[in-house]
């Protein structure tokens, strides 16, 4: 299951389907997907659900973690951490107008820590789907660490279903945080995944691959991910044409780690300015 990049709630006359190209379920055939919303103002939500779930989704999820300076600004994403009755309202108008399973993902706050246990205080007793938390702080971007031990407080005291955000690369972060909350039931795999696409398969089959030669792996792997790579570019380029290549762009920036792409290279390839010149030089990365 995934969860969308998000998408901004809109008033119902404003809403502008064409741009949820990468949400359609026709876009995203073969497994479930969990649209992600971003704003603030209570009736936009329940308008862009109403309008979503005519496309078959049951499911939403609200970002109140982002940390990118223009979403805080406008008191979204991160910036709605410090103001609990505010999240609340959003949370109560949903649930209360609409049939929808409702999650939130979240920071351990804006700026501090206590901003997580208020709003967990204020959600207690509404039935959420789950909430996905990051265990940093907005004003720490993606510097530091994770704060285990705080995260495992708040995984404690919630009434609600609580997902694992943060620095999970491999198998040894994975154990880490599986250890020191045993009871954790899910986890949500970001910029590890990217890094490498088999991430969420060698989770699961940690202790099996210690027995197989890990070269012969190492070749499927690559096959398999020249086949994912095909169909990837296939469909950034038949939703969004030219447009893809930035997105593509940003992509490679961890994929190149499964590569072992060097710093020149990816700056050659990001100097491409064509879908095509970059197609042909990513591919001869590829190798
Ligand atoms: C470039 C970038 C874009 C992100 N966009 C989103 C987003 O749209 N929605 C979201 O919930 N989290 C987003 N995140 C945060 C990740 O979901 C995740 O919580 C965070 O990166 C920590 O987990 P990780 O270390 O596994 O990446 C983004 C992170 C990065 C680095």
């Amino acid at each position: 299951m995934a969860v969308t990049p998000f998408l901004a709630v809109q008033e119902r006359l404003k809403l502008n389907v064409h741009k949820w190209q990468d949400v359609l379920p026709e876009n995203n055939l073969g497994w479930e997907i969990i649209p992600q919303l971003i704003g603030n103002h209570p009736s936009h939500f329940v308008d862009t659900i109403l309008e979503l779930q005519q496309f078959g989704y049951t499911r939403f999820n609200w970002n109140i973690g982002c940390p990118a300076h223009q979403v805080v600004r406008k008191q979204r994403g991160c910036g709605l951490m410090p103001y609990p009755e505010r999240v609340e309202a959003v949370v109560n108008e949903v649930l209360g107008k609409t049939d929808c399973r409702f999650s939130i993902k979240m920071r351990l706050g804006l700026k501090s820590p206590e901003e997580s246990f208020a709003i967990m205080e204020r959600l207690q007793d509404y039935p959420l789907d789950f909430l996905c938390i990051h265990p940093r702080l907005g004003v720490q971007e993606y510097e530091g660490k994770p704060d285990l031990e705080t995260f495992r407080r708040l995984f404690e005291m919630s009434r609600n279903r609580v997902v694992y955000s943060g620095d999970v690369f491999d198998v040894d972060s994975f154990q880490k945080i599986c250890a020191l909350v045993p009871d954790l039931q899910a986890i949500m795999l970001g910029r590890g995944i990217l890094r490498n696409i088999f991430l969420a398969e060698e989770l699961s089959n940690a202790s099996r691959v210690n027995t197989i030669d890990k070269s012969l792996l190492q070749n499927d792997l690559q096959e398999r991910f020249l086949h994912f790579y095909k169909d990837l570019e296939t469909m950034m380029f038949a939703t969004r044409g030219e447009h893809a290549l930035a997105p593509l762009k940003e992509l490679w920036h961890y994929f190149r780690f499964f590569w072992n792409v060097s710093d020149e290279n990816l700056q050659i390839l990001m100097r491409k300015t064509t879908w095509n010149e970059f197609s042909v030089f990513a591919y001869s990365l590829m190798h």
